[in-house]
């Protein structure tokens, strides 16, 4: 591709800098534009007919707006509540993030695995098609975090968060051996955005040693795949800085601190 391509990545808050930063490092020659829907988070709490009447019209505007050539879906909550009618309406493009199950229970050897998601992301119907779909021989243990996505905004953005908090949101992941067996939970699906924030943090608390699964790299592969390979000398939009868009209009105070996630660039 000889041209510089905008890419729209939208997110509920500040989760969805988790997925940039993996597309950054793949197409670091691309537009970013990077939306969080402050506005209406958390989306964890609001049903899927709240979050399409949301999403659904936002999603217009933003590509009236910045006319993307991809739009990255980097929020689990939105993408397993309206991905399907995103589609139908627009033909731009889309990548979702959805839990990461089939890979979860590749990775696992005990078979037993645990879904950490919002409370929407493991009741919603797209979930559990996928646990039906792609678990195979896993016990699958889904995990609706109330707080964790707050406490992973609250940790960015420089406030104090406890680690027993954190630990109380992530302890039902971990499913012991049952009577006299040694098969424990093993691997843990990164099902919302927010949650690799605190990654090091649930290194550190977990009661044992387990996988975690972050779709984020895959989702990088296919934005790339859909896409195709920037030539590296692609001037293009480059030395446009990338843009980041907070729907509540917040002050942007925290420009520094996210500039990692734009590969080192601090967002307009
Ligand atoms: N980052 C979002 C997700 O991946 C959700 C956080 C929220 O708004 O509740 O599910």
């Amino acid at each position: 591709m000889s041209y510089s391509p905008t890419i729209l990545i939208l997110d509920s808050g500040l989760g969805g800098l988790t997925v940039l930063r993996e597309v950054v490092n793949a197409l670091p020659a691309a537009r970013y534009i990077y939306v969080a829907d402050d506005a209406f988070f958390p989306y964890g709490r609001l049903s899927e007919e709240d979050i399409i009447a949301r999403v659904v019209p936002l999603v217009g505007e933003l590509i009236g707006a910045h006319a993307p050539d991809i739009v990255v879906i980097a929020c689990n909550t939105m993408s397993v509540s309206v991905l399907g009618p995103l589609r139908a309406a627009y033909p731009v493009p889309f990548v979702g993030t959805v839990p990461a199950i089939k890979p979860a229970c590749a990775a696992s050897k005990t078979k037993r695995v645990s879904v950490l998601g919002t409370r929407a992301t493991v009741q919603r119907e797209y979930t559990q098609a996928l646990i039906r779909n792609h678990a195979q021989a896993c016990t699958v243990t889904l995990v609706g975090a109330a707080r964790l996505a707050s406490l992973a905004e609250d940790a960015l953005s420089g406030k104090p968060v406890s680690d027993a908090d954190i630990l109380s949101e992530i302890t039902p992941c971990f499913v012991p051996a049952g009577d006299g067996g040694s098969l424990r939970t093993d691997a843990i699906v990164l099902a919302c955005t927010h949650y690799p924030l605190l990654l090091d943090r649930m290194l550190r608390l977990a009661p044992w040693p387990v996988s975690w699964i972050d779709p984020a790299p895959a989702i990088a592969r296919r934005v790339v795949d859909l896409l195709g390979p920037l030539e590296p000398n692609t001037a293009g939009d480059h030395e446009r800085p990338p843009e980041m868009i907070f729907t509540s209009g917040r002050a942007r105070t925290l420009t520094d601190a996210l500039a990692p996630f734009f590969g080192g660039r601090v967002p307009a």
